[in-house]
Formats: structure tokens, C-alpha cells, sequence
């Protein structure tokens, strides 16, 4: 397998959580493939159901539907949300997730040498001490930190030292995908460019494929090759990242890119607010779930759930009238290679 090649391809995936009789669609029919080497952004309003999706794809949750087709390091393709325990042995590893909130997400109890060695543990029981000890240093150097404090608990770390431990601990065991639930969102501005280069670096130097989720879009353009728009458990619109924000197909994604700061105090964006509240996942509207909201709304918005197409190559909207609307995305100039370049 080679970069470029399908790793995962995520298929029609639903999570409905029900308690005392209430069914919460977090995640409805959402697909999207991933190509090993790239970086997918998962973005949204809060609630959308990001979290749920990251997590049903590592299965840390069991989905009610779908499948995660995945193409290990052995060449085999098996459904990761198929696979027996036996299998899953042998393959869970290969997909990891690091999560949001450095603090809580550590044991407290457990020293950060031990924190790092444990999944190593738990995988390779027959690993000797000091092949687990090296890998241990080698990766915690690699990812930025202290190996002379090792021994400390992760309180004595800050944010941006913890969120490198936890880099470290999912790095451990060689994954292939990494899930990346909101990682720099929690961290300060400068702390998170760092991290977010270090998570760059790792991923070229290992040939690391990510899924990103964060709420932050300026974030998700600067570290993603694809973006996936989700809204009240549904992936609207998915594209190209350059395509999303210089012009996006849906009118949600519209309003999401025209709340974006801008640093240049001369660039004037039109905000485009989102009217009235997020509906209830527990009781969506009918028709398009965004059509409460939606500034285009007509009424076959109202009645028809519209179909999730490819509009244009490798772009594809959710929308009953994304071919005649004229929306508005980042204007990133003249020179559509700038960017590329730059980099
Ligand atoms: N374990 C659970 N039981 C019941 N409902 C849940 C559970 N986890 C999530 N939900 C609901 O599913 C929906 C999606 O939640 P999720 O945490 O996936 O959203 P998110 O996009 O990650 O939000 P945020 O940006 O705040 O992290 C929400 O309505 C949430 O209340
Ligand atoms: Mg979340």
C-alpha cells in the first residue's frame, strides 16, 4: 500500500443513542473515504455529532449501522466494525484517537512513563523490559518532551505538555490512523501552532492519515486536505479543502465560513448568521434537517430529505438547490497556487 491508496471508507455510519425512551440520532447515514497520508477535518456546530463519529470509527462505540472498511498495513481490507476480538487484537493498534481535554483524558495516578508504556503493555505482553523502556524514550523525545520527567504525574505537565503525552501514548504503537478529537482546542493559541506542527511532522515522517475534529475552521484550513461539514448528525457537505472555503455548495457551511476571523483588518466579510437554534437530535426537523435555519429555504427543503451527491469531482453537498446557489466562501485572491506554494 502506498500513500494516495483508500486506507478507510467510511460507510453510511449511524449512532442513535436511546435512554428512558428517548432515540438521539447523533450520527445519521454519514460516508466519506480517506486516502492513506491525508489529513480529513471533521467540522461543526457543537452537538453535531463529531465526537460520536470519531469515536464510532476507532469503535470506541459499536455503531447501530454502518461499516468502516479498512485496508491495514498486511494489505487486507476487513470491516473494522465487523472484526471478532481476535482480529481486533491484531488490528486495533493500527487506529488510534487522541482526545480533547489534556487533563481529564491522563490518569492521574499513573506516572507519565508508565501512562505511555501501557498500551504497549497491553499489546505485546511479551515484550522485555527494556525494548518497552526504549520505545518508550524514543518516542516521548520525539514528541517534544522531558525524558528526565518521566517519572512525574501528569498534574507537574502543562496543557501542551499533556496533549504531547497523549500524542505520545497513541503514537507508541505505530498507528496507521489517528483520530484527532478536537487535540489543540483546549491549548492556547501559540501552544497550539506548536502542536499542530508537531502533529504536521509526525504525520510525514510516519505516514500518519488523520481525521481532525475541531469547532475552530481556521484551524481545519491550515492542517487539512479534506473538510467534512456535519450538521445535527448528518455530513453536509464534503470537499477538497481549497474547494469548501472558496466556495462552498451549502448554505450552512456558507454561514459556518463567513463567522471565521480574519486576520487582515482590511478583508471585509459579510457575516451571514445562522438564525434561530439547533434543533433537538432527539425530534430533527423533516425535509433537509437544516432548513429551519436555512436562508434559501423553500418548501420542498421542508418536505424531501435531499440526496448526498457529487456535485463536482470529489465534492459533494447535501442540498436540493446547491447547483443554483451563488454562495460565498474565502476570496484567497488572485493566484489559486499561492497557497501551495507558500508552503
Ligand atoms: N453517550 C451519549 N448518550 C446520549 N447522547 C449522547 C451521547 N454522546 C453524545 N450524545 C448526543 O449526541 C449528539 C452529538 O454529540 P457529540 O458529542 O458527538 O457532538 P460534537 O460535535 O462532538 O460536539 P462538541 O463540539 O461539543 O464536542 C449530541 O446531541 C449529544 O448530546
Ligand atoms: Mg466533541
Amino acid at each position: 500500500m502506498s500513500k494516495g491508496d483508500r486506507i478507510l471508507d467510511v460507510r453510511n455510519i449511524h449512532m442513535r443513542f436511546e435512554s428512558k425512551g428517548v432515540c438521539v440520532r447523533a450520527v445519521t447515514d454519514v460516508s466519506f473515504p480517506v486516502l492513506e497520508g491525508e489529513t480529513i477535518g471533521i467540522v461543526g456546530e457543537s452537538g453535531c455529532g463529531k465526537t460520536t463519529l470519531g469515536r464510532c470509527i476507532v469503535r470506541a462505540y459499536e455503531p447501530s449501522e454502518g461499516s468502516v472498511m479498512y485496508t491495514a498495513a498486511d494489505g487486507e481490507t476487513l470491516d473494522f466494525l465487523k472484526i471478532d476480538k481476535q482480529t481486533m487484537k491484531k488490528y486495533r493498534k493500527e487506529i488510534q484517537m487522541i482526545f480533547q481535554d489534556p487533563y481529564s483524558s491522563l490518569d492521574p495516578r499513573m506516572t507519565v512513563l508508565d501512562i505511555i508504556k501501557e498500551p504497549i503493555r497491553a499489546n505485546y505482553p511479551k515484550m522485555p523490559k527494556e525494548e518497552i523502556e526504549k520505545k518508550v524514550m524514543d518516542i516521548a523525545a520525539r514528541v517534544g518532551l522531558n525524558t528526565a520527567y518521566l517519572k512525574r504525574y501528569p498534574h507537574a505537565f502543562s496543557g501542551g505538555q499533556r496533549q504531547r503525552i497523549g500524542i505520545a501514548r497513541a503514537l507508541v504503537l505505530n498507528p496507521r490512523v489517528i483520530v484527532c478529537d478536537e487535540a489543540v482546542s483546549a491549548l492556547d493559541v501559540s501552544i497550539q501552532a506548536q502542536v499542530i506542527n508537531l502533529l504536521h511532522d509526525l504525520q510525514q515522517e510516519f505516514g500518519l492519515t488523520y481525521l481532525f475534529i475541531s469547532h475552530d475552521l481556521s484551524v481545519v484550513e491550515y492542517i487539512s486536505d479534506k473538510v467534512g461539514v456535519m450538521y445535527l448528525g448528518k455530513m453536509v457537505e464534503f470537499a477538497p479543502t481549497r474547494s469548501l472555503f472558496s466556495h462552498p455548495l451549502h448554505p450552512y457551511t456558507e454561514s459556518l465560513l463567513s463567522a471565521v476571523p480574519v486576520a487582515d483588518p482590511t478583508v471585509k466579510i459579510e457575516r451571514i448568521p445562522l438564525e434561530g437554534e439547533i434543533p433537538n437530535p432527539a425530534n430533527p426537523p423533516s425535509g433537509c434537517f437544516f432548513h429551519t435555519r436555512c436562508r434559501f429555504c423553500r418548501e420542498k427543503c421542508r418536505q424531501e430529505t435531499p440526496e448526498y451527491t457529487e456535485m463536482e469531482k470529489d465534492h459533494f453537498v447535501a442540498c436540493h438547490f446547491a447547483q443554483e446557489l451563488k454562495l460565498r466562501g474565502f476570496d484567497y485572491g488572485e493566484e489559486p497556487d499561492e497557497k501551495q506554494q507558500a508552503e
